[in-house]
C-alpha cells in the first residue's frame, strides 16, 4: 500500500498537490484547540498497516511542534508502520552556534525533537551555516530539496538582463547557484547583523548595472530588513529598483509591507509558505525529493 498524507492546519494546498505528484492518497486530520488550549487531534482516515506521511512546514515552530510531535505519536499509536514528515521550511536552524554565554545551540535541539518524533524528514534549502549537512544534527534520514533550479527558471521566463545580488556571505551558496543556472553575473554583499531589526550591509560595485535588472536572492526574509538594507544600496545608485526573491517568506510582524514599501519593484517567493508573495511552485521538486528518500528507505 502506498504511504497516506496527512496536512498539518495551513499545508492542505501543499499536501494535494504533493499528493497528486506522487499518486499517493491524502487522509483527513481533525484539529482543535481545547479551551485551555491544548492541542486535539484524530486521524479520520484509518492509518493501520500504512506509512503516514505529516506535511508541515515549520514557520512560527513554537505554535506548530507540539501539534506535530503528537500527530506523529497518535499515528504511531494507531498502527502507522512508519511516520515520515515534510517541512517545506525548517526552523530553528539559524541558531547554529553559541554567540553569547548561556545561550545553546537550538538548532540541534529541535534536530532532536524531531528526530524522536518522525522516521524520516524532507525539506527544501534548510539554512545550512555552520552545520554543513543536516546529519550533523538530525539522526533520521533526511533529503534537502534545492529551490535553486526552479528560481533560476523563473528569473531566465520573467526578467531582462538579470544580475543577481546576495545580500551576505550566507546566501552566496543560493545566489551563486542561481546565477549560473540563469547565466548571469552574481555578486555577494556582506552583512552586519547589530540586532533583530538593525542590519548592516555593503554597498555593491553597481558600475556596470546600468540597464540590467538586479534581483535580490536570500533564503529567508523574516523581519527582511537585510533585503532593505540591500535594496537601499541598489536604489541610492541610481538603479532601477530590485526585484526580491526569498525561499522562504517568514515575513514576521510587518517585514512584508515594510519592504513593500522599501521602493522594491517586486518581490517574489517560493511556496515553502503560504504566502501572498509564492510566485514559485516548488512541489514538483518538492515531490521528487519524496520519492527519492523513500525509494532509499526501502
Ligand atoms: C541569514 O543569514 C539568512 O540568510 C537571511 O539573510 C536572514 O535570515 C534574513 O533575515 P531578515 O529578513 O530578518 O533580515
Amino acid at each position: 500500500m502506498t504511504p497516506m498524507l496527512f496536512a498539518l492546519p495551513g499545508n492542505e494546498t501543499m499536501c494535494a498537490r504533493l499528493a497528486e505528484q506522487l499518486g499517493w492518497d491524502t487522509g483527513a486530520l481533525e484539529t482543535r484547540r481545547f479551551p485551555d488550549g491544548e492541542s486535539y487531534l484524530r486521524f479520520a482516515d484509518a492509518v493501520r498497516g500504512r506509512e503516514v506521511v505529516l506535511v508541515c512546514t515549520l514557520d512560527r515552530p513554537d505554535d506548530k511542534a507540539i501539534s506535530l510531535v503528537l500527530a506523529a505519536g497518535i499515528a504511531r499509536e494507531n498502527g502507522a508502520t512508519r511516520v515520515g514528515l515534510v517541512a517545506p521550511y525548517l526552523a530553528y536552524m539559524r541558531q547554529d552556534a553559541v554567540f553569547k554565554p548561556g545561550e545553546g545551540i537550538t538548532s540541534g535541539h529541535f534536530a532532536r525533537l524531531l528526530s524522536g518524533a518522525v522516521d524520516w524528514m524532507v525539506t527544501i534549502d534548510p539554512h545550512l551555516h555552520r552545520h554543513a549537512t543536516l546529519d550533523e544534527i538530525y539522526t533520521i534520514p533526511t533529503l534537502v530539496v534545492k529551490a535553486a533550479p526552479s528560481i533560476s527558471a523563473w528569473i531566465a521566463r520573467e526578467l531582462r538582463q538579470p544580475v543577481i545580488v546576495g545580500p551576505d556571505g550566507e546566501s552566496e551558496q543560493w545566489a551563486a547557484e542561481v546565477a549560473r543556472d540563469a547565466g548571469c553575473a552574481v555578486t555577494v554583499l556582506t552583512k552586519t547583523r547589530h540586532g533583530d531589526h538593525d542590519v548592516e550591509v555593503s554597498v555593491p560595485d553597481t558600475a556596470h548595472w546600468q540597464g540590467f535588472t538586479t534581483v535580490l536572492v536570500d533564503d529567508i526574509a523574516s523581519t527582511a530588513r537585510t533585503m532593505i538594507a540591500a535594496a537601499g544600496h541598489i536604489t541610492a545608485a541610481g538603479l532601477a529598483a530590485p526585484v526580491c526573491i526569498a525561499v522562504h517568506p517568514v515575513f514576521a510582524g510587518s517585514a512584508y509591507a515594510d519592504l513593500q514599501a522599501a521602493g522594491v519593484s517586486r518581490i517574489v517567493s517560493c511556496n515553502t509558505i503560504a504566502h501572498p508573495s509564492n510566485a514559485i511552485d516548488l512541489s514538483a521538486p518538492l515531490a521528487a525529493g519524496i520519492r527519492t528518500l523513500h525509494a532509499r528507505l526501502g
